[in-house]
């Protein structure tokens, strides 16, 4: 497939579906109204606005459609679980499908020890039952977060989120007991040392957080984005994860990773901690573990999911369509798509580190597999970017204040990757 655009965009069909959402859907969504894309259909990599206009993907609905659109196989696992048993809820009852999944993630997760998953809807949610679980088996109140971070829209997932004051406006008070300390971004260093960077923050966090804010015996978890997501795609110096489980380990305090973007092969390993060489004890995921239907999963030792019948359920999650097409998203990634992601990812970073060297507006081109963020030099010619981009065909988005993120779904081919780099490279030439 390739870009074909046919009618301005908004088109005519397009600009009668915008106007009735306006009327009836929430005002609260973050859309962008110089980039008004109304999908009809998607396939692979690309996807069919309603008047015809064929668009390709690179944000792939925010990291989710991790197997492409429509992927044949994820469509027939879909089917043929709906033809046998849609809803039963397993927080009362028992189905196959969810406890092969169960096994699957478990024995995915790193670490030797036996696992257990709590299933759930969303990202959000798989940070709130990390949340609830993390207290629940320390018996510890306060928890440690970083800036730039998102972790969620709920109330715990919100009160660990950093990410921007529009999320939290008017939604006073959160949840109580959460510490920020700044995330280690290489790039804004001053040194631009990676050791120094990492090491900053692990004194900031016993020198400063622990002496003057918090008892550290009474920290229950520290919320981690291996790399950080909506706050830019940033990558952690390459010690500072290990540095990080060191700091927990010496006080009992919980490692949370929060995968739920980086998760699922979209970095070319399973689980993006996996680059650092780290065991978490608890794992969030969701977004592109059922490449688009809605999941969540929190993975943690059976030593740490140990609570009591009751304490924490949920009606929809895990539910047998999803925990379908969560087998299936998984069977194709471990076939094909994680190598994939590896090996596209290496393609167009190094392409793009050729496109900084042209282009002195972007600042930084970083990333793992095709977690890829393009930082440049202000936030206007960032987003006026991505506009063009859209008008040119090429679907991205934004991500902390300077940034431009590559998500695409993990199925893209080199020609999908030159694709999008011309369009991109175009786009730079403009300014
Ligand atoms: C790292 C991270 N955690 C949690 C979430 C929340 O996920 P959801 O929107 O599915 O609730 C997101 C969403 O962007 C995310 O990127």
């Amino acid at each position: 497939m390739k870009i074909i655009l046919k009618t301005k965009i908004p088109g005519p069909k397009a600009k009668k579906i915008i106007a009735r959402d306006k009327q009836f859907v929430s005002p609260s969504y973050t859309r962008d109204p110089n980039c008004q894309l109304v999908v009809a259909s998607g396939k692979g990599a690309y996807v069919e606005d309603v008047d015809g206009n064929i668009f390709l993907d690179f944000c792939a609905g925010i990291a989710v459609n991790s197997t492409g659109h429509c992927h044949p196989r994820i469509v027939e696992a879909i089917q043929e679980q709906a033809k046998t048993l849609i809803h039963m809820s397993g927080t009362d009852f028992y189905y196959d499908v969810q406890s092969r999944l169960a096994e699957k993630l478990a024995n995915l997760a790193p670490g030797k020890e036996p696992k257990k998953v709590f299933f759930s809807n969303s990202g959000a949610e798989a940070i709130e039952a990390a949340l609830k679980l993390s207290r629940y088996a320390t018996g510890r109140k306060y928890f440690l977060a970083f800036y730039g971070s998102f972790h969620g829209r709920t109330y715990g997932a919100l009160s660990l989120t950093a990410s921007k004051t529009v999320q939290k406006h008017n939604f006073f008070p959160l949840v109580p007991g959460v510490v920020h300390i700044p995330y280690p971004n290489p790039s804004k260093h001053t040194s631009n040392n990676e050791n120094e960077c990492s090491e900053e923050v692990i004194d900031h966090i016993e020198k400063t957080v622990f002496k003057t804010l918090v008892p550290p015996e009474e920290v229950a978890a520290v919320f981690f984005e291996p790399i950080q997501g909506e706050g830019g795609y940033v990558v952690p110096p390459l010690k500072f994860p290990k540095e990080l489980k060191k700091l927990c380990e010496k006080y009992g305090i919980l490692l949370v990773t929060d995968e739920v973007q980086s998760g699922m092969g979209r970095t070319g390993k399973m689980f993006a901690i996996e680059h650092f060489g780290v065991v978490p004890d608890i794992i969030c995921v969701a977004k592109g573990i059922a490449s688009g239907l809605p999941l969540g999963a929190t993975i943690a030792r059976d030593s740490i999911m140990n609570w009591k019948p009751g304490s924490h359920a949920s009606t929809f999650g895990g539910n047998p369509i999803s925990s379908a097409a969560s087998l299936a998203t998984i069977e194709l990634l471990e076939q094909q798509l994680i190598k994939n992601a590896a090996q596209q990812g290496a393609y167009i970073l190094k392409k793009l580190g050729k496109l900084k060297e042209k282009f002195s507006i972007i600042v930084d081109v970083r990333g793992r597999g095709l977690m890829i963020g393009i930082e440049f030099i202000s936030t206007e010619l960032r987003n006026r970017i991505v506009t063009k981009a859209f008008h040119k065909g090429l679907v991205i988005l934004g991500c902390g204040t300077t940034t431009i993120r590559f998500c695409p779904s993990l199925v893209i081919t080199q020609e999908d990757a030159d694709c999008a780099l011309a369009v991109f490279e175009d786009c730079l030439s403009d300014e």
